[in-house]
């Protein structure tokens, strides 16, 4: 018999401890957070993310009527980068949610977005670091192959 653990490391830090350009790119997420469109779930989930080429990508989640038919708010910050700058890696990306008008703490992207940034990190060749903003607490993961460990390739 054959065993294999998987092991995950997140460092958590206080805000305080955030460099002056994450704690801006956590900003970026939390403004967008407030500009979501959750009229359904009243979750709304901002994203800020930073290129290798310095440029920063913002998204939210935009719900619908269609329930299906809306879409996370990584996934559309994502895909925004790859539209706009299909060759530019993902550098960072910066996840936080308010809900009730409090930002969360532990937040944590749902699997269809995990399958994404892990597409987007092996497409862009370069590690993609992860900020779980919370109100106290930021969670830093540093890649997004280990917030998805057996992820699904072709
Ligand atoms: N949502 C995100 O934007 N990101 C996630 O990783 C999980 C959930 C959104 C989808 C929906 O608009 C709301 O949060 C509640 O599920």
């Amino acid at each position: 018999m054959k065993e294999i653990k998987i092991e995950t490391k997140i460092e958590v830090i206080s805000i305080e401890e955030l460099s002056p350009l994450d704690a801006e790119l956590m900003n970026k997420a939390v403004s967008a957070a407030k500009d979501a469109y959750a009229p359904y779930s009243g979750f709304h989930v901002g994203v800020a993310l930073m290129l290798t080429n310095g440029k920063i990508i913002v998204g939210n989640n935009q719900e619908n009527a269609a329930y299906p038919s809306g879409l996370c708010a990584e996934r559309v910050a994502l895909f925004t980068a790859g539209a706009q700058y299909p060759n530019i890696p993902v550098r960072d990306i910066a996840i936080a949610a308010i809900k009730d008008g409090e930002v969360r703490s532990h937040i944590s992207p749902c699997g269809a977005c995990r399958q994404v940034m892990f597409e987007s990190e092996n497409r862009g060749k370069v590690p993609m670091r992860i900020l779980l903003c919370g109100n106290e607490e930021i969670q830093v993961i540093s890649s997004a192959r280990d917030l998805l460990p057996l992820a699904f390739t072709l």
